[in-house]
């Protein structure tokens, strides 16, 4: 089995210091760099779009793994992939036509995710299936970090494993993962962990470094 990869969630970082908490973040270990993008409708809080993932897109060569919680997602698809975005995930919630959003982003030349909520069955997907490099199953209802990892996901990460079978697409995990929520998701099938807050507990370099090697040996 490949390796799995960490995430790291900056929605936990110091967002004063957001282009400097990013390149501390990549020296420390993290594979990929998760931006949760919220709109304060699809769900209840807001952070940033399009010009503040510029701002910070030359702080690292790391992916950029942009996770929307936007609705709709569709008129705002090519802004993301200008600035800079390589995955570009949308809800299944929050697009009427998911099969449309998907080809768009592929079409912009970047990797279409989808993501579900904890409550959304994995059947949703079934017949998009060649047109995903990447299923986002959330932990926990989106919104917020630093909330409680809901259990009854890790039998939705092996449902999705067996339904992609050998098709090259990454199960990536999100919400509560800590270093002893990370081996339940990972022996289901997952290989990509996004950690907020349990990356940037202590606030240092040095910190996330520790943090991030801990997520990994567990
Ligand atoms: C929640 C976001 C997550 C969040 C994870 O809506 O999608 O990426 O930052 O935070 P933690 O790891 O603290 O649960
Ligand atoms: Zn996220």
């Amino acid at each position: 089995m490949s390796r799995t990869l960490i995430a790291p969630s900056v929605l936990a970082s110091d967002f004063s210091r957001l282009g400097d908490e990013i390149e501390a973040v990549a020296r420390a270990g993290a594979d990929w760099i998760h931006l949760d993008v919220m709109d304060g409708h699809f769900v209840p809080n807001i952070t940033y779009g399009p010009p503040v993932i510029k701002a910070v897109r030359d702080r690292t060569d790391k992916v950029f793994d942009c996770h929307l919680m936007i609705e709709p997602c569709d008129p705002y698809l090519a802004a993301f992939a200008a600035a800079g975005c390589d995955i570009i995930t949308v809800h299944a919630e929050a697009t009427r036509h998911l099969d449309r959003s998907l080809q768009a982003i592929r079409d912009l030349g970047k990797k279409a995710g989808v993501s579900l909520n904890p409550s959304t069955p994995e059947s949703v997907i079934e017949y998009v299936l060649d047109r995903l490099d990447l299923v986002l199953l959330m932990t926990v209802n989106p919104g917020f970090g630093g909330q409680k990892f809901i259990p009854a996901v890790v039998d939705k990460v092996a449902r999705v494993k067996a339904m992609i079978g050998e098709r090259p697409i990454d199960i990536e995990i999100d919400g509560g993962v800590t270093a002893e929520t990370a081996p339940l998701v990972a022996a289901a099938g997952a290989n990509v962990l996004v950690a907020g807050s349990a990356v940037f507990k202590g606030g240092s370099e040095a910190a996330y470094r520790d943090n991030i090697a801990a997520i990994r040996a567990a």
